[in-house]
């Protein structure tokens, strides 16, 4: 097992009826800017939900975050906090309104020139506007960790940020909103929060046996209570098992004291700029090649996943690893996720040339766990993604 620190401040309310339970936990003199997205919430009751927890409390409100948060609007959001004198914000969304509140966190307090610069110059948040999370979408986990990735239509980039100060100081879990959310986005929140967890396990064995159960214990409670989701999105039980899943695959815990690949994310995140493909569906289009083209360096943990995850017991090491990415494809195919380019544009040709052209740019030249995965390795696995 590796070294590790382990610090995570988030506080979780869980459970039936917890939005009620918002106005304990701000700060009973602060201004609040309620940051949500394109109008999910004030259709499913949400809305209603938190303005009531909110009675007596100054509030603004600023909504229109769009799916894959833009930097543009962000900065119109970063307006009103400067000029409204907000000092506590109030994410209710999904991962784009949390990751947007984030970024807005980080530039509220940022004393540089530009708020792009914490952007493209990785600058680290020690310290953020304070702010808390109603979830209304599970799936990216960025309700209780502190990174956030941020998207500028204009350039077609998007580009990861965090630091120790973003975590929420808190995250209300009610996995009743489930219940409203669109097919689409419920295969999304699954694939996703399945993709956090192979990043973080699908490298090489370094003795974390725990760490190793607890990620293999989060893709069967995700496999199990997948098909009840789809079908029944207000079926509570599966709601909630699905919610605490998609925590618990990215609050950090289990990537302590293990190797984490992220490669998938980083060519994904690519794909989601240069098409505006779903998050979670870019991430099923590039997994598959990605391990089929890193068989050798992670086939110990792939044939772990295998007879573990899927239960595969025929065959030799290497056939139970390869059969493990067929199941993984096929599970992406039962929530009606498409796993190659060409199936969500037609402009695919040329696209791993472009990426591994601007990985090359950026210095981005050895990814994942061992640090290895050339630009031109990017550029093969894209084209084997095709
Ligand atoms: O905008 P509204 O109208 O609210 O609709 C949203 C949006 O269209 C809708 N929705 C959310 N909750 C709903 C609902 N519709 C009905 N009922 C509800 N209860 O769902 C749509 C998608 O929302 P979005 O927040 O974009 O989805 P998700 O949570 O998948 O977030 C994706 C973003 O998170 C980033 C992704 O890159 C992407 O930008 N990620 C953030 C991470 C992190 N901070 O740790 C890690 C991830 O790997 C990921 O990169
Ligand atoms: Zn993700």
């Amino acid at each position: 097992m590796l070294n590790f620190e382990l610090k995570n401040p988030t506080k979780i309310l869980f459970g039936k009826g917890q939005i009620d339970n918002l106005n304990k936990e701000l700060p009973k003199d602060a201004k609040i800017l309620m940051l949500y997205g394109g109008g999910s919430i004030k259709k499913n009751g949400i809305y209603e939900q938190v303005k009531n927890a909110l009675h007596g409390f100054e509030v603004v409100e600023f909504g229109g975050i769009p799916a894959n948060p833009e930097y543009e609007v962000l900065l119109q959001a970063l307006k009103v906090i400067k000029a409204e004198k907000i000092t506590y914000l109030l994410a209710v969304g999904g991962g784009s309104v949390i990751d947007g509140t984030k970024f807005l966190s980080a530039a509220a307090l940022y004393e540089g020139d530009s708020p792009w610069d914490i952007l493209i110059k990785s600058i680290k948040t020690e310290k953020g506007m304070p702010f808390g999370t109603v979830l209304t979408l599970p799936a990216t986990a960025s309700e209780m960790n502190s990174g956030a990735v941020i998207t500028r239509a204009e350039t077609q980039e998007k580009f990861a940020m965090g630091g120790p100060g973003l975590f929420p100081e808190f995250s209300i879990l009610d996995p009743q909103v489930v219940a409203s959310i669109p097919q689409r986005q419920l295969a999304n929140g699954i694939t996703d929060a399945f993709t956090h967890v192979l990043e973080q396990y699908m490298t090489y064995p370094v003795g974390g046996y725990l760490q190793d159960r607890f990620a293999e214990s989060i893709m069967q409670t995700l496999i199990e209570v997948a098909p009840r989701v789809i079908k029944n999105p207000a079926d509570y039980e599966a709601a909630a098992n699905f919610m605490w899943s998609c925590t618990m695959a990215l609050n950090g815990l289990i990537q302590k004291g293990v190797p984490g690949d992220w490669a998938v994310h980083m060519m994904g995140h690519e794909l989601t700029a240069l098409f505006g493909i779903d998050h979670a569906r870019t991430l099923a289009i590039v997994a598959p090649s990605h391990y089929r083209f890193n068989f050798e360096a992670k086939k110990e943990k792939l044939a772990q996943y295998g007879q573990r995850v899927w239960g595969i017991t025929e065959g030799t090491k290497d056939e139970i690893a390869k059969a493990a990415i067929v199941k993984t494809e096929e599970f992406f195919h039962s929530l009606d996720i498409k796993t190659t380019l060409s199936e969500y544009t037609p402009d695919f040709k040329g696209t791993a040339e472009k990426i591994a052209n601007r990985f090359t740019d950026r210095g981005w030249v050895g990814l994942g766990e061992h640090k290895n995965l050339s630009p031109a390795n990017v550029q093969e696995i894209i084209e084997m993604s095709y």
